[in-house]
């Protein structure tokens, strides 16, 4: 395959590492205190290097725009217009208008607008340096200056004597080319407003590819005017029209962000099968399929018919998508019609296809002659990399990063989203650490411009338009950091003590992972009045995908409004609790003020459980987590004691350590579709008591 060339990512050039924490001396020109920077940036830039003093922010921005994108880049113009307005909301600076003038120098040269499609090569680096007299950015694309538009947004600090901005030079560009989102809108469908906030929330953070996944066993999303059954017969009437799948392009492209479309091919396709059963294997179904997991419809990839078909239908979703990339799933078709329809079988033989995989691989040469005659590239999950593949075929990784590594080796293209599954329910801090190229894989140079970059899976078993953006923010700030900055960047505390403001910097756009919790529990607690509830929420986590399916037998018809669906994966206090018992345990006679504090949040778990207590009797749905409820006297009284022996030195008497162990056990155990953050904190102080 022709391999594109790629932008060539300046290499780090300063001491960006040393930047995070060392502060910058400020001294402001009216007063005699100073004020440190701290770098909250997320992701942070390729190179950074403090300047001395800062740009204080008296009055809204002086905008001038030179360089051929100039004055009529109506996309340049309205990221700038978004930016003031939003740096003017973070630091009550009045807008441009009557009587004010606004006098902060921020001057922009950009050479040329960003390509009218946006390709994987477009050109994404800034520079921005700020100084105590203005803001000058400078970018190839209106992309890069977007990019350095959102860098601006998180350098606003409070200064002494009102907001600024910290003198500072950044050279910025990404590490890889494909930064990723998906988000299954099919299994259940999330309506336009979210996907808007959820792109804004992907401005925020560099990330470039919506990977927008239209069509399910359990509903196609994607209106077709050529086959307008699809959606009248296939989506219960919840789909994007054409007109709105244009609006989220045109969004996305202004903020410098690519659409790829996935319509599922031959494998669940339930939802095809029920608009069109003529293009079935075999058996059809006869109802949008409810139940999750892999279904064993099929689309026949032994007829012509089946071909003209796909052909006609992604004609037509390439007038809705440009992107020079389209997405077939490809993953998880089992068929069995295949193994035993005998008009299939005569095919197989006919062509000398020796099983499944042969059969499949044949569909997906057919589909990709269609997606050349598009001039488009086909993305595939990684099933699809089977013997024979043609190599203009993206492989995206979901089994493990070895299908990215083994497809390199074969000479594919790839992008990696294995370590990335939010649905998983892990920490941030775990995802974060998994590198799609790490520097010691084993490839070699040519191969390793193969791996595009990475993707994070939002799929939507479990999802609702009041829980979708707990379940991705601020979680996906720290992969979409892993994606845009060296390797290097690898400081997991740190990584945490940013995602606190880039968090609350989401939630400023929009986007409602942190208030959606609390209206849940006010939901289930039928009361405003949920200190209680949410002091307990917070030591909560949901369990992960797989084990709520197999608990509460979920399909698309349950109701997700359980405890689980209002409490956060990877809520601050788990690392902030890991964090002090860390810090603990390096001098636990002396350090009285950690200890203090373990204590205080213990006992406020326990404070907390007769007011949750008595709201439960009212609420049969809330009543569901009693038992973990239950739980916390006993944990709350593992963690004094271990203060307690910790703190004097003392040993615990005979077999102390053993039962305490045996209570963290029985409270690990499944319960209520949620876990205890703690545990490990609280596994970390048993195992350090002397016994
Ligand atoms: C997948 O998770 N089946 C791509």
């Amino acid at each position: 395959m022709p391999h594109r060339p790629s932008t060539t990512p300046r290499p780090p050039h300063t001491t960006w590492k040393h930047a995070l924490w060392v502060g910058v001396m400020i001294v402001s020109a009216q007063s005699a205190r100073t004020q440190v920077f701290v770098n909250n940036l997320m992701p942070q830039p390729s190179s950074l290097t403090p300047g001395s003093g800062s740009l204080a922010l008296t009055s809204t921005f002086a905008v001038q725009i030179a360089g051929s994108s100039a004055e009529n880049d109506t996309r340049l113009r309205s990221a700038i217009e978004r930016a003031t307005r939003r740096i003017e909301m973070a630091t009550g600076l009045p807008h441009a208008g009557t009587g004010v003038t606004p006098t902060t120098p921020l001057h922009l040269h950009v050479d040329r607008p960003g390509e009218e499609v946006q390709t994987i090569d477009e050109d994404e680096t800034y520079t921005l340096k700020i100084t105590p007299t203005g803001i000058d950015i400078a970018a190839k694309t209106d992309v890069g200056a977007i990019h350095a538009l959102e860098t601006l947004i998180q350098l606003v600090q409070p200064g002494p004597q009102g907001y600024i901005l910290p003198a500072v030079s950044i050279d910025d560009a990404p590490r890889f080319r494909w930064r990723g989102l998906m988000i299954d809108c099919a299994r259940h469908f999330e309506p336009i407003p979210v996907i808007k906030r959820t792109l804004d929330g992907m401005a925020a953070v560099k990330l470039n590819v919506f990977h927008w996944h239209l069509t399910e066993d359990q509903g196609f999303r994607m209106q077709s005017l050529v086959f307008p059954k699809l959606t009248a017969l296939g989506s219960d009437g919840l789909f994007y029209t054409q007109a709105e799948a244009r609006e989220i392009v045109a969004y996305a492209r202004d903020r410098g962000i690519r659409v790829v479309p996935e319509f599922e091919m031959p494998g669940h396709s339930t939802a095809w099968l029920m608009a069109y059963p003529e293009l079935a294997s075999g058996t059809t179904p006869t109802s949008i399929r409810r139940e999750f997991g892999v279904s064993d419809y099929a689309i026949d990839p032994t007829r012509d018919e089946t071909y003209t078909f796909i052909d006609r239908f992604l004609g037509e979703m390439a007038t809705i998508f440009p992107d020079a990339y389209v997405h077939i799933g490809g993953d998880e078709s089992p068929a069995p019609d295949w193994k035993k329809n005998p008009r299939i079988l005569a095919f197989m033989r006919q062509h000398d296809l020796k099983n499944n995989d042969a059969l499949q691989a044949y569909f997906n040469t057919r589909v990709l002659k269609t997606i050349a005659r598009l001039h488009k590239h086909m993305v595939g999950w990684d099933e699809v990399l089977t013997p024979g593949l043609p190599k203009d075929v993206v492989i995206q990784s979901w089994r493990g990063g070895d299908a990215l590594t083994k497809g390199a080796k074969l000479g594919y293209e790839g992008v990696l989203s294995a370590p990335y599954y939010l649905d998983g329910m892990k920490p941030a801090g775990v995802h974060y650490l998994a590198d799609p190229l790490p520097s010691t894989a084993d490839l070699t140079p040519d191969q390793r411009k193969l791996v595009l970059g990475g993707e994070v899976c939002m799929w939507a078993e479990h999802l609702s338009a009041r829980t979708i953006d707990s379940r991705i923010w601020p979680r996906t700030a720290a992969i979409a950091e892993r994606f845009w900055s060296p390797e290097s960047v690898q400081d997991v505390d740190d990584m945490y003590r940013r995602l606190e403001p880039i968090s609350i910097e989401l939630e400023t756009l929009g986007l409602t992972h942190l208030e959606s919790g609390d209206a849940g529990l006010r939901e289930l607690a039928a009361t405003e009045d949920i200190e209680a509830l949410r002091t307990i929420a917070a030591a909560l986590e949901p369990v992960s995908f797989g084990e709520r399916y197999h608990a509460q037998r979920t399909n698309q018809l349950t109701a997700l409004d359980r405890v689980v669906d209002s409490v956060r994966p990877d809520p601050p206090s788990r690392h902030f609790i890991e964090l002090r018992v860390k810090r603990f345990l390096t001098s636990p006679t002396t350090d009285t003020q950690d200890r203090t504090y373990l204590d205080a949040w213990f006992t406020s778990l326990t404070t907390a459980i007769p007011i949750v207590e008595r709201q439960m009797h009212t609420s049969p749905r809330l009543a569901d987590a009693s038992t973990r409820v239950a739980q916390i006297p006993a944990l709350a009284a593992v963690a004094h004691q271990s203060l307690t022996f910790l703190a004097s030195g003392q040993h615990a008497p005979t077999g102390w350590k053993t039962a305490q162990l045996q209570k963290l056990a029985e409270a690990k155990k499944p319960s209520a579709l949620v876990r205890f953050n703690f545990l490990e904190a609280l596994n970390q102080l048993v195992a350090a008591v002397p016994d």
